[in-house]
């Protein structure tokens, strides 16, 4: 290729590497080491915390990035999913109990989110919530449905929040 060709490809070449590598690589949706799911940031916590200690950490943790997370709410069979494969990779395919962001807490056998989340989605075990008043707090159980169970014991968790971009 004669000297001036060359310079010219190179130049194009260039000019398309800079122009698509922004497109792969900045504008992350997600903070780093926050795993991605359908426009929504999770960030699995392995340390074991009352269910409240925990959303507080959820919240404390994302605030410290601008964003607002809290512990992580389950919207649909899709996301269910993706939190049992999540529980399962970091934790194991027979860890006991996780906390999910569900709760009758306010008002008994009135369950809500901490996110706010208003869904009809649901995935208690058969014959779950049996608790009453002594279990006001769900965790997602053996990696698989939900139950009720005691707010005050210590569990893993997975903090939720809307992506930067979408969600
Ligand atoms: C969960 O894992 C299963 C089995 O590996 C896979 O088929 C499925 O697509 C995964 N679902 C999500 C939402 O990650
Ligand atoms: C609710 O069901 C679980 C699992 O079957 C059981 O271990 C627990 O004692 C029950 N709680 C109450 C308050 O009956």
């Amino acid at each position: 290729m004669p000297a001036t060709l060359t310079g010219r490809v190179a130049f194009y070449a260039i000019l398309v590497i800079n122009h698509l590598a922004p497109l792969n690589t900045a504008c992350s949706n997600c903070p780093f080491q926050w795993k991605e799911f359908s426009g929504h940031c999770y960030w699995m916590v392995t340390e074991k915390m009352s269910f409240q200690a925990a959303e507080n950490h959820c919240q404390d943790r994302s605030s410290k990035l601008g964003m607002q997370s809290h512990l992580m709410s389950v919207t649909s069979p899709e996301e269910s999913a993706f939190l049992r494969n999540y529980t399962a990779d970091v934790l194991g395919e027979g860890h006991q109990a996780l906390w999910i962001g569900l709760n009758d807490r306010a008002q008994p056998g009135i369950f809500v989110w901490t996110d706010g989340s208003s869904t009809p989605y649901c995935d208690f075990n058969p014959g779950e919530p049996n608790g009453s008043n002594s279990e006001d707090c769900v965790v997602l159980w053996n990696v698989d449905h939900w139950n009720d169970i005691d707010c005050a014991r210590n569990f893993e968790f997975v903090c939720k929040m809307p992506g930067r971009f979408h969600n």
